[in-house]
């Protein structure tokens, strides 16, 4: 019998907070042994793996993601079911992803909505997952059901500041948080004023601009930075720790930056659309804009960008995730051409399904971007998430013993030529990327989930099993949460 299932030698193994020649053992799907180079060399394995010297780090966890979810806002549905969105998602080196279960505002219960979500993802996955419950309807039995939500393995929910069909009061948003608070679960909130984009929508529409373009006009950053404010002021009051999710532009990570300073536990999300697109791109012929439309937009240029990349380095940014939320571009029944009509032959930008693909780039692109500590790219992509969401140290880390053997290999300096991405590498079911033509340096050329081998891209690409994906129960973030023991109430 072999000493191992598998043996990773000869990597530059890079976690959260080490670099170094290190090999890796794996059994029984978990990390056996990190130890110095060589000294598997008279060990026998079932594979073994030789890294040529390539980055070895633990497999990417994904944080936010949207799959095969029920049109929430009218028209328009998820591209991505669990089966294609969870493929696209190994295929980049994403070996954990957690994504909605979202509640609508006329449901009263979440665990009903955990339940049908469970469904959803059961044997479909070729990744590992969890679920952000969405509360659209903190309802009294909705509230009540935070204990066992935590029972079933959820500690986190996400709330929404904006959109008629998801939006919360302040006063529910107060809600949420004691209650969150109470049962030691991270809200989650996309921080932007619902009735100032309302507003803006309006004064464009009264200037007949529909176009794609003014998406972006319709959302100013002081929609972003006021709400991304209030919220922050709301989590200090209850004292409840709270992520603020896809922050777009550097007034919002400047006001994020100053609680992290004042010692709150406010965190924060962002993603590469921040680092990568900018408004020109939703600004082109035609209805084509509509390739780049989510929400926040991407920002005015470089200098944002800047700006984000630097939250990313100093700590202001604990995650980056992808936002995945696909919609198809060519499609007039689900995709993003559901806008389109006779009276408006290139669209209402209000009513373009609000997304864009991304579970599979991630990765790559961020490491191409060769713009962080080597270090802090796994911290922010994978360690981060995992400690945040209640998932370290199984996931997120090579920890031995303890986490479980999801790996990416990287290709070696100058193994791996340039190359411009095209749609059709990817795996996911829509018909585009808004980042065609963008020229890469770097992909997982390995991707390890539980000591399987299920990305190769030299030798076959894709090799692993849906349903191989697992759904992992996940604990409190065990990152700093609220100051104060015990429950909230009125201060004295
Ligand atoms: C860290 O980054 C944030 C976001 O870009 C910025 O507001 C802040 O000034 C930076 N802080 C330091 C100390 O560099």
């Amino acid at each position: 019998m072999a000493d191992y299932d598998l043996l990773i030698l000869n990597g530059l193994v890079v976690t959260d907070t080490e670099t170094g020649e290190y090999d890796i053992a794996v059994k029984n799907e978990k990390i056996e042994q990190v130890a110095p180079r060589g000294s598997f060399k008279d060990a026998t394995a079932k594979r073994t793996i030789d890294a040529e010297g390539g980055y070895v780090m633990p497999g990417g966890v994904d944080a936010h993601v949207h799959l095969q979810e029920p049109p929430l806002f009218g028209k328009g549905s998820t591209a991505d079911n669990y089966e294609t969105g969870s493929r696209s998602a190994i295929a980049g080196g994403t070996t954990t992803m957690v994504t909605f279960a979202p509640q609508r505002k006329s449901e009263d219960s979440l665990l009903d909505i955990l339940k049908a979500t469970h469904a959803k993802a059961e044997n479909n996955c070729y990744n590992d997952y969890s679920f952000h419950l969405l509360v659209s309807n903190p309802s009294h039995r909705a509230l009540s059901e935070f204990k066992t939500l935590r029972a079933e393995g959820i500690s986190s929910l996400k709330i929404y500041m904006t959109y008629e069909a998801l939006q919360l009061q302040d006063g529910e948003i107060l809600d949420v948080l004691v209650e969150a608070r109470k049962r030691k679960i991270t809200t989650m909130i996309h921080a932007e004023n619902g009735q100032v984009i309302d507003w803006m929508t309006a004064q464009l529409e009264k200037r007949k601009f529909f176009a794609p373009k003014y998406h972006a006009v319709a959302h100013p950053e002081m929609a972003e930075t006021e709400a991304t404010y209030r919220a922050i002021s709301f989590s200090e009051f209850i004292d409840a720790p709270i992520l603020i999710v896809h922050v777009s532009n550097r007034a919002a990570a400047a006001t994020i930056k100053n609680a992290q300073d004042r010692g709150l536990p406010v965190y924060a999300e962002t993603c590469p659309q921040y680092l990568f697109l900018t408004r020109k791109d939703l600004d082109k012929v035609g209805f084509e804009g509509a390739k780049c439309v989510c929400t926040p937009p991407p920002r005015e240029g470089e200098e944002d960008h800047d700006g984000i990349w630097d939250g990313l380095a100093n700590g202001t940014f604990t995650v980056l995730s992808s936002d995945h939320c696909p919609f198809r571009f060519d499609d007039a029944v689900n995709g993003k051409k559901t806008c389109i009509t006779d009276e408006f032959p290139a669209g209402q930008f209000k009513y373009i399904p609000n997304g864009i693909p991304g579970i599979e780039t991630r990765l790559a692109f961020t490491l191409s971007a060769d713009r962080l500590k080597l270090n802090k790219f796994v911290e922010v992509t994978s360690a981060n998430p995992a400690k945040l969401y209640g998932l370290w140290p199984r996931k997120g880390g090579l920890v031995t013993g303890e986490s479980d053997a999801d790996i990416n290999i990287w290709y070696p300096a100058g193994k791996l030529e340039p190359f411009a991405l095209k749609n059709e590498m990817l795996h996911h079911n829509v018909d585009y990327t808004p980042f065609e033509g963008k020229v890469l340096n770097q992909w997982p050329r390995y991707t390890i989930l539980r000591g399987e081998v299920v990305w190769d891209r030299d030798h076959g690409g894709l090799l692993g099993k849906k349903g191989y994906g697992k759904f992992i129960k996940r604990d409190a973030s065990c990152l700093a949460g609220s100051r104060q023991e015990g429950e909230w109430d009125i201060p004295e």
